[in-house]
């Protein structure tokens, strides 16, 4: 099946047409920034304009980075607040007039990589953990989806929640080397593995494509690996949950 996936991030939303069978994207990827407002009505315009830039219409799977239940939003992650309660699909489908099947980013990324990547044939708890604007994860028990894990809310010293001190955000405002950061990043890990124990961590988001920059200082016991799709596990995974339309 053909199907427009698009992952929405804290600083760009991100889409491209993709063989859900194949987990292959037929198209370039198309990115605009996401509005600086973080706020519902504006980045739906958005979700809109890369509608039309592919000039689509049919089903649209969507990758959202906070905790979607039943299509609600139920926190704001690093998005406006006016996002909490909000029917998420019901706002797209207004603004795109196609059917819209919304999952945490995270949790479509890890589909993503269960399916066709670094998680295939894995059995036992896989735990992928997105690196972006905050730090995402999904868990897969058995070859299935627990949807809405969130390591990356763990308070952290004096810090609201880890993600806020580890993830790629905070290296690039406080212009870290790739080391400091990554003893950062290893450290979070380090709870992903106290907590969760599980059998496999899959690395991805957007610093997932500096592994070998960074992997050097990573020291956990659990075996890790990046994921194949790097970034476009998010746009893949994302329209692979709108096949259910
Ligand atoms: C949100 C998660 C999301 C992650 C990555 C966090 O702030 O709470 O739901 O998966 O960012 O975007």
């Amino acid at each position: 099946m053909e199907v427009l996936g698009i992952d929405i991030g804290g600083s760009g939303i991100k889409g491209a047409l993709v063989n859900t069978e194949t987990g292959t994207m037929l198209t370039e990827r198309f990115r605009i920034p996401t509005p600086s407002s973080r706020k519902p009505e504006e980045m739906a315009e958005v979700v809109a304009q890369i509608v039309r830039h592919y000039n689509y219409s049919g089903p649209i799977g969507v990758g959202f980075p906070s905790i979607v239940k039943k299509g609600i939003c139920k926190s704001k992650g690093n998005l406006h607040k006016s996002w909490v309660g909000v029917h998420v699909p019901e706002l797209f489908e207004k603004h795109t007039g196609c059917p819209v099947v919304v999952n945490n980013d995270a949790d479509a990324a890890a589909s993503a990589e269960m399916a066709f990547g670094a998680g295939k044939d894995k059995k036992g708890l896989v735990m992928m953990v997105t690196i972006g604007t905050g730090l995402g994860s999904g868990a897969f028990l058995d070859g299935k989806l627990i949807p809405n894990f969130e390591l990356g809310q763990i308070p952290y010293k004096n810090y609201d929640k880890i993600e806020l001190w580890a993830s790629a955000a905070a290296k690039e405002k406080e212009m870290l080397s790739f080391k400091k950061w990554a003893k950062r990043f290893n450290t979070f890990l380090k709870y992903v593995e106290l907590i969760t124990a599980p059998d496999l961590i899959i690395v991805g988001g957007g610093t997932s494509k500096d592994w070998e920059r960074f992997s050097e200082h990573i020291s956990i016991e659990t075996p890790i690996l990046p994921a194949e799709f790097l970034n476009q596990a998010g746009i893949i995974g994302a329209a692979m949950g709108a096949v259910q339309l």
